[in-house]
């Protein structure tokens, strides 16, 4: 029965969803219901988390209570600090985001209370926490010390001031936090719909959140941001952009950060995204990279008519931040808390069992010989 084989559950719709909604044919996605583009021009990542969570924007008392809690967890445990930092110094982050995340669950008081007052509690501290994890783990790869959280700086500043002991320009956090709520919540994609398999089973939400990093780390996914910016490293200037794609198409290889499976005429992030990738071009004077962005996107769109996906700005964005390269991907996964926990919320509040079918190709019915 080959022909009723969805490969890849393409174009399958599997359930509903009241998070967000990304509409192909207008290549537009709304949170809510408010488009994203406005949200990012609009809010703070603060704002668009805590709508993601409660279904409405909060008001400035809701607001105020939410920041607070969240700038209230935003500590770890010294166990973990030192799990963390035990770990061989060539860990994949994406590794160690999931270790921190396993950790949390073993040790959190409420693991196995799938209520959704737990769930959003623990959600929560997810989201407060992770910053912290994944701050840790790039000053460790540099040989320093971890910088304590503070709670007179917002979440996208308090991050800086963990990577880098220091705050940068206003324009630079506001990059940052605009990245944060593009990469928040996008319906049922790979890692989403691996928490959501988890959280079926009626198995916990750390345990989803962990199998959803895993999902993430994948460069077909999430780690499309690292691979973006390896691939400009290593074309290096924009006269040489079209010769590495003539060689890349030549062996059959994907050119990370363009392609979609939902959008095929344009991410509707990009424009925002890549607006935020100028400011930074601007604030650090990287024009060398972004006449390599822009030549290599000319070059391969006008070649395949295939265009670039929220990784393709977002990599050399982070790059300009200052953040190194693998920790792209666990910098993703802080947004994307917020999206995945979610779902799993949905999914544990009207729950079926994710369970699909196969069509067998193997062997047919054969007895087992008893000589062998
Ligand atoms: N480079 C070269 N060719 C591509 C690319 C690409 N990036 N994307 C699609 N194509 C081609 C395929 O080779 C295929 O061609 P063919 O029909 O001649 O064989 C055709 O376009 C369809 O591609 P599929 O891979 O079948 O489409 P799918 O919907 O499965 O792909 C995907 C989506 C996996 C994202 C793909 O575009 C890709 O691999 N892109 C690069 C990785 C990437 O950037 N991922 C990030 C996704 S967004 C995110 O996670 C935030």
């Amino acid at each position: 029965m080959t022909e009723d084989i969805k490969k890849g559950l393409a174009g399958v719709v599997v359930d509903s969803t009241a998070v967000s909604k990304v509409v192909q044919e207008t290549n537009s996605l709304t949170y809510r219901g408010y488009p994203v583009q406005e949200l990012a021009a609009n809010c703070s990542f603060e704002e668009v988390a805590y709508l993601i969570w409660n279904g409405e924007l909060p008001n400035a008392e809701q607001l105020e209570e939410f920041v607070a809690r969240e700038r209230g967890q935003r500590a770890i445990d010294q166990k973990l600090v030192d799990i963390i930092l035990g770990l061989p110094k060539d860990t994949h982050p994406m590794h160690v985001v999931q270790t921190a995340v396993s950790y949390l669950g073993a040790v959190d008081e409420q693991a196995e209370d799938n209520s959704p007052e737990a769930n959003q509690a623990k959600a929560e501290r997810l989201y407060a926490q992770l910053p912290t994890i994944v701050a840790i783990d790039h000053r460790r790869r540099h040989g320093l010390d971890p910088v304590a959280p503070t709670s007179d700086l917002s979440y996208a500043a308090n991050f800086f001031k963990m990577v880098f002991d220091e705050v940068p320009a206003d324009e630079v956090v506001r990059c940052f936090d605009i990245s944060m709520i593009l990469y928040a919540e996008h319906s049922f994609n790979a890692s989403t719909f691996t928490a959501r398999v988890i959280a079926s089973t009626t198995s916990d939400l750390h345990s989803a959140v962990a199998g959803a990093v895993g999902a993430l780390k994948g460069p077909l996914h999430g780690g499309a941001n690292e691979a973006v910016m390896a691939m400009l490293e290593e074309v290096g200037t924009a006269d040489k952009a079209s010769a590495w794609i003539d060689n890349a198409l030549a062996n059959k290889e994907k050119i990370m950060g363009f392609g979609h499976r939902v959008y095929k005429n344009g991410d509707s992030r990009v424009p925002t995204m890549r607006a935020a990738f100028e400011d930074m071009v601007k604030v650090k004077g990287a024009n060398d990279l972004l006449d390599l962005y822009n030549t290599f996107e000319e070059d391969f769109v006008g070649r395949k008519g295939i265009y670039p996906n929220l990784d393709y700005p977002s990599g050399p964005a982070y790059h300009l931040m200052g953040f190194d390269t693998p920790q792209f991907t666990p910098i993703f996964v802080m947004s994307r808390i917020t999206g995945w926990t979610a779902h799993i919320m949905e999914q544990h509040a009207n729950n079926a069992l994710i369970r699909p079918l196969s069509a067998y190709h193997g062997e047919a019915q054969r007895e087992v010989p008893t000589q062998r």
